[in-house]
């Protein structure tokens, strides 16, 4: 059992959440002390057995503080700092930051980094959290904080902006009608105010409890595994002699996951973490001697010590290392995992490999020590290491000589946290006093099953001079010996073998450095100026952020401020209640899903009988379960609920096992054997246009006439783009509890969804189905539709027995929901010589997966935003929906909205590349203006896009930027730097007109508290904190009086779904509705006495007889679109933004550096600029993954090969532009919306393809070194691979792809 599993079922403590089970997360943090008072370890509870803590100190988020007690300050701050939106990371996130503390209570920026490079957020964007924990830091300590008051000169309203730099005022230091300082605009204040922080004093933190401090040898034993854990070498050594099949554990994050993911069973463990040998760092005359059970921090800390006293010379490898474990998982990993006997990584065996670590292995009757040469690795993962042998120690040797010169490299999808592509570990050493090489080492992993060694390449190298002829040998060489099959698992194979030439070329100019200066006075050659940047190594700079808004309010008045969510201060000590923390009901039982792993197949068989057997199992749920219809849907009913007879994808649901517990659910589950009969899948988007399989209807939008537009057009351009889909991952996965009331089929349901209603449908009259939706965490679209998918199954399972829960583990969650549709677009665009377009004519074909689900409404958003901000007068888009046999996906933030613009901005800067224009100048002139009118005939009133592109131009100094950019290009030859600028303009409503209604319930009690309900669900969008801020200004009271417990559908029925960025808009409405109701029934009391309190006329109102609950209903007025006519009107309002973007390329490796971004935003009148401004940072991050970074990968079969945080890869920390600046527009009302608000949820996320198109610029001018102009196509996201592939040069043409159709790759692009 884990001690997750342990806190959380067992001891009722779920401050401690479950992202993810495989460490990758960091959801789970707590802290651990396991040997001493003064070592503090943040570790991931979902890997850490309970048997491994025994007499160890624990300390969980709810041991630190609560809302009831008191918070601890780093509950307190990043609650305060808005760093916690869905607040399902945020125990962990706190966790992570009082681990740094208690070790150091004066961390720099960078430890906090480092802390968190193991935890994720999927909701805020990271930069509030970094903000609010900026105040601990040691920057904190000498910035000062400043807050800046002027009058408004350019208005006659109350005006205050807001701006905001490292926690404060950006003091006069920035921009160009941008600051505070200079526009005289405004009253300049802090989103939040550091002066309300509790201090933060070390001293008072719990102790270590002296009664741990025992002696430790222990054994457990369990139904199917026995846990020994001795005390000294002797017993281990004597334990592994009589068990040799034995597992040795540490850290748990190896065999954790082989246990958990790949099912297997280890029935001895032995556990050597408190051998006192195994624990020891010895310096000797050699190097370092690290016991087998030091952990990877540990060894960081003494290396790093180690190269602060050590001459240079003689800490090459230390270097090496160190550079490598920075890069290794995360902190929480790092702080319990060792160097076990394959070594770290294929990095370290490289290191080792090249510069001769020692590893001793020991047996009971004697030691050996090994070199860890070509025979020590046997196989993927073995070694030369015996069955009754264990690891003693390694030894990391000094670097002997000066001659001698190492380095390593990784790389990775994502820096931080990310397993690698490919790693390299190379060393040279010359005869002394010459350029002459007399060793050469170059190690490769990645490229095997093993780290391989280039030996062909060594040898031939050996004796020449190191310039640029051995640099042509090596490379050629390098091309022949380091071949990969095309179908090699991890595919890539062309980037991987491209790198192992690039790493290489850095090794050889990072030495040519050296030597340089090693060696003055012989004839070496020098690295040339521009290459210099190719071997600078990547650390990270500290992000600093400016946010700029404005109220226009007096202070009395909450709406408009920047309030901090109701809830974070409950999501920051662990108390927030999220649909698995419920309570256990005492007879509950648990479901675990039996999915299909066949892409399209018949199901012959279902043979039940070996999971019968295993314990705890309860019950079987199969399609003929199902009482009412197994059909379900959201619009078309094409699916079902279990499948029945035929499987259409991989994560199918076929049934589901009932059991006692989760453990034994899932065992049950996997033990079901089922028998199919393979029929062909249609997988990819191409697979699905060979094959005419498509989703009916195929719509149309046109305008003008196309082909007219074509022929007076000076140009003719056709091009294509396929746009990745994207994972949800939400932290909190799809989750359901469902209780049966034992009378007239009544049921309650608690599920994590975003669409309430929907739950209940499936034949049973929805008055007997109550759903309540406390909070969600994360959401996305991807709770909108495919909740019913679980929730449904574990209704059908708690109707014929007693409460059944569920929650999806991660790699479930993934295989089973869908996610965002991927796209790929065909245009053909025609435009005059000034790059003015006259006629586009655009398909979109999306992956919809094997049911409709929301793909025909995703499909008509991308075609309204097929033109994105330009003005196309003549204009064709057609959209297809790709039957196919993938799991169907679904609404994702954006809906459609942003693969119709992606492909719009692919084409728009095709235009500029053919005519050799800037983009940002093709883009400006066919930029909307104030009346123009859409594909669609809707005519553009309040538009202000014009004015978000020309602020943030101003901001982004984008022409100064721009010049910049061009003189660093042409100053470097291996790393450069893109930049874009991108509009965007987003439809608000929902295209199905019915859902645009809202309903809301409104409750005053006789003490004057208000109970608040609307149709919204809270799934960290402050939706909750925004209506309470709307009640309060039309009720005229404080919002502390005001509460809301819940969305359930027994208070407000026949909600639409909390999507389409319109929620605030339309439950807003009706809330504002429901209290202008009462406060017209009070009216009489407050005339009467005009003096009196809110309750005095609430107890008035009740005593005489007046009704102090209402109903309020909103719809949106004048909405209806006909696709035949092209005619009636589509969306309420636009919202618009425009955002600039800076990156910074690495042509040999692909990895790139997010240097600055600027967002204009407009919002109209902000509601809460916090949250509103949290909600453009947190949509644009969520973009930045979309568009590059995150890739799900499938295999030809249809099988989802990328099921968890370890292989699927959103941003993390390290992934914010150094420099982020959000400006809410000013003085930009909507009259559409309440209060004069705008939606704000999902327009933002398309801002992140600025990211896209700065890096596409960025390879634009790494291609034209080749002497390569003109469009050219890259897909999205832009990974590395993709980058460094178009960044065509010598090394890549060693590295030809294979020819396609000649091999079966390892993914397809679906
Ligand atoms: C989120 C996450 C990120 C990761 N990132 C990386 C990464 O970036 N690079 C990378 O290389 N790996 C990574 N890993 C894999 C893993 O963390 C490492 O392989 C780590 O070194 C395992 O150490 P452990 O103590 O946790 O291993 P355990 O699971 O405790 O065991 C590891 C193995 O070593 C053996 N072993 C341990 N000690 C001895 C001994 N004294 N004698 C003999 N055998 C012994 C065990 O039997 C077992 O086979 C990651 C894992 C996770 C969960
Ligand atoms: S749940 Fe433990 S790291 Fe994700
Ligand atoms: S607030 Fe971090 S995941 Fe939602």
């Amino acid at each position: 059992m884990t001690l997750l599993t342990y806190l959380r079922r067992k001891l009722g403590l779920t401050g401690t959440k479950l992202g993810c089970a495989e460490g990758g997360c960091g959801a789970c943090t707590l802290q651990s002390c396991p040997l001493t008072p003064s070592s503090h370890y943040a570790v991931n509870a979902c890997l850490a057995p309970l048997c491994s803590l025994h007499l160890v100190a624990v300390t969980t988020v709810e041991g630190i503080g609560s809302v009831a007690r008191k918070l601890h300050p780093v509950q307190e701050r990043i609650a305060k700092a808005h760093g916690s939106q869905c607040g399902f990371c945020t125990p962990g996130i706190v966790m992570s930051m009082y681990a740094l503390l208690r070790n150091n209570p004066t961390p720099k920026m960078a430890d906090m980094e480092e802390a968190f490079q193991g935890n994720l957020c999927r909701c805020t964007g990271y930069r509030p959290i970094l903000e609010g924990y900026k105040t601990f830091t040691v920057v904190r300590q000498i910035y000062k904080h400043t807050v800046k008051t002027h009058s408004c000169q350019n208005t006659h309203s109350h005006c205050i902006f807001f701006f905001l730099q490292d926690g404060g005022c950006c003091g006069g230091r920035g921009r160009e009608n941008g600051c505070c300082m200079t526009n005289g605009s405004g009253e300049a204040t802090a989103l939040f105010s550091t002066t309300d922080f509790a201090p933060f004093d070390p001293t008072q933190e719990v102790i270590f409890p002296p009664e741990l401090m025992r002696s430790r040898s222990l054994c457990f034993r369990g139904d199917r595994a026995t846990w020994l854990q001795p005390d000294t070498l002797e017993e281990i050594l004597r334990l592994k002699w009589k068990h040799p099949d034995a597992r040795v554990v540490v850290g748990n994050t190896e065999v954790g996951i082989e246990v958990k993911f790949k099912n297997m069973v280890y029935p001895v463990i032995l556990a050597p973490s408190f051998i006192p040998e195994l624990n020891s760092v010895t310096h000797t005359e050699d190097g370092v001697v690290f016991g087998a059970a030091c952990t990877l921090s540990h060894m960081g800390a003494v290396l790093r010590q180690a190269v602060e006293t050590l001459p240079p010379h003689q800490t090459e490898v230390f270097l090496a290392v160190l550079e490598q474990l920075r890069w290794f998982a995360g902190q929480q990993i790092r702080n319990v995992a060792v160097s076990r006997t394959n070594w770290v990584s294929s990095v370290e065996q490289g290191i080792n490999r090249v510069t001769g670590l020692n590893p001793c292995l020991i047996l009971v009757d004697g030691s050996r020590v090994v070199q860890m040469d070509d025979s020590f690795f046997t196989g993927y993962r073995r070694t030369v290491l015996r069955p009754q042998e264990i690891l003693v120690s390694i030894e990391i040797p000094y670097s002997q000589k000066v001659e001698t010169f190492v380095s390593a490299f990784k790389q990775s999808p994502r820096r931080e946290d990310d397993i690698s592509i490919v790693t390299a570990a190379m060393s040279v050493t010359f005869t002394p006093g010459s350029n002459v090489v007399e060793d050469l080492r170059l190690s490769y992993g990645g490229m095997a099953a093993t780290t391989v060694l280039a030996k062909r390449t060594a040898n031939r190298l050996r004796g020449r001079c190191w310039g640029e002829e051995l640099l042509q040998e090596a490379c050629s060489t390098l091309a022949e010996e380091m071949t990969l099959d095309p179908s090699v698992p991890g595919g890539m194979v062309t980037y991987r073998r491209t790198l192992t030439l690039s790493l290489f070329y850095k090794f050889y100019l990072t030495v040519l450095q050296k030597l340089t200066y090693s060696l003055q006075g012989v004839n070496v050659e020098e690295v040339k100026s521009d290459c210099v940047s190719a071997t600078e190594l990547y650390h990270p700079q500290t992000p600093s952020s400016v946010q700029i808004y404005q109220v226009q309010q007096t202070q009395d008045d909450v709406l408009g401020r920047p309030m901090m969510h109701l809830s974070a201060m409950k999501q920051a000590t662990g108390e927030a209640v999220y649909c698995d923390d419920v309570p256990l009901y005492e007879n509950e039982l648990y479901l675990s899903l039996i999915t299909s792993s066949k892409a399209h197949a018949r199901i012959i068989s279902v043979d039940t009988s070996a999971a019968e057997r295993l314990p705890g199992v309860v019950c079987f749920v199969f399609a003929d379960d199902i009482l009412g219809s197994n059909a379900t849907g959201p619009v078309v009913y094409d699916e079902s609920v279990l499948a029945d007879g035929q499987v259409t994808c991989v994560g199918h649901i076929i049934g589901a096992v009932v059991a006692d517990t989760q453990l034994h659910a899932q065992r049950a589950a996997k033990a079901v054997k089922i028998q199919y009969e393979e029929l062909q899948p249609v997988v990819t988007i191409q697979e699905a246009i060979a094959a005419q399989s498509f989703y009916q209807p195929i719509r149309t939008i046109q305008k003008g006439d196309p082909e007219a537009g074509f022929k007076q057009a000076d140009h003719v351009l056709e091009g294509e783009m396929h746009i990745g889909g994207q994972e949800h991952f939400y932290l909190e996965t799809n989750a359901t509890l469902a209780v049966p009331r034992g009378e007239d089929g009544e049921m309650e349901l608690f599920v994590s969804t975003q669409s309430a209603s929907k739950t209940q449908a499936l034949g049973v009259p929805a008055n007997r189905v109550v759903v309540r939706v406390k909070r969600m965490g994360g959401g996305f679209g991807g709770k909108e539709s495919r909740t019913t998918v679980l929730s449904t199954v574990v209704a059908v399972a708690a109707n014929k027995y007693r409460p059944v829960r569920c929650m999806l583990d991660r790699d479930e969650d993934m295989l089973i929901t869908g996610g965002r549709h991927p796209f790929y677009g065909k245009y053909k665009v025609g435009f005059l010589n000034s790059g003015k377009v006259m006629a586009l004519d655009v398909s979109y074909y999306s992956n919809a997966g094997n049911s409709m689900d929301l793909s025909l409404s995703v499909m008509e958003r991308a075609l309204f935003h097929m033109e994105n901000s330009y003005n196309v007068a003549n204009v064709r888009g057609q959209g297809f929906l790709c039957r196919t046999n993938l799991p169907s996906n679904t609404a994702f933030r954006g809906f459609g909205g942003p693969q119709g613009m992606m492909i719009s901005e692919s084409w728009i800067t095709d235009v500029a590349q053919s005519l050799g224009k800037a983009a940002e100048e093709v883009r400006r002139l066919n930029l909307y203006m104030e009346g123009d009118s859409t594909p669609y005939n809707q005519i553009l009133d309040q538009f202000t896009l014009d004015r978000c592109w020309d602020e943030c131009l101003s901001r982004s100094e984008y022409q100064q930027r721009r010049a910049a950019i061009d003189l660093y290009n042409r100053q470097n030859r291996w790393t450069k730097r893109g930049l874009a600028i991108v509009p965007t303009k987003f439809g608000i409503s929902f295209t199905a007109v019915f859902l645009n209604q809202a309903g809301a319930l409104v409750h005053i009690y006789t003490d004057g508290s208000v109970l608040l309900t609307h149709g919204g669900t809270e799934m960290g969008q402050g939706l909750h904190t925004k209506m309470v801020q709307i009640a309060s200004r039309v009720l005229g009271i404080p919002y502390s009086k005001i509460h809301i417990s819940e969305t359930s559908t027994n208070t407000v029925p026949n909600t639409s779904p909390t999507a389409a960025s319109a929620s605030s808009d339309l439950n807003g409405a009706a809330v504002q509705n429901a209290c202008e109701i009462l406060m017209k029934r009070l009216e009489p009391y407050k005339n009467k006495n005009p003096k009196g309190s809110w309750e005095d006329w609430v107890k008035s109102a009740y005593f005489d007889r007046v009704s102090l609950s209402a109903n309020g209903f909103y719809k949106t007025p004048d909405l209806g679109y006909d696709f035949d006519s092209n005619s009636g009107r589509v969306f309420n309002y636009f919202s618009y933004g425009v955002a600039c973007s800076e990156v910074e390329i690495d042509c040999l490796t692909g990895a790139h550096k997010n240097l600055s971004t600027t967002i204009v935003m407009d919002v109209g009148h902000s509601l809460n600029p916090a949250i509103d401004i949290g909600q453009v940072e947190g949509a644009f991050m969520q973009g930045l993954g979309l568009f590059t970074l995150e890739e799900l990968h499938y295999s030809p079969r249809g099988v989802l090969l990328t099921r968890g945080p370890g292989s699927y890869k959103i941003p993390a920390f390290g992934d914010i532009p150094t420099t982020l600046t959000v400006s809410l527009l000013r003085d930009a009302p909507n009259d559409k919306a309440i209060f004069a608000s705008k939606a704000v949820g999902e327009p933002p996320l398309f801002l992140a393809s600025s990211v896209f198109f700065a890096i596409k610029d960025a390879i634009s001018a790494a291609r034209a070194e080749s002497g390569i102009k003109g469009p050219f196509r890259l897909d999205s996201p832009a990974s590395a691979e993709r980058i460094r592939n178009a960044c065509t040069d010598r090394f890549t043409k060693l590295c030809p792809p294979a020819e396609p159709g000649s091999f079966t790759p390892w993914s397809v692009q679906v």
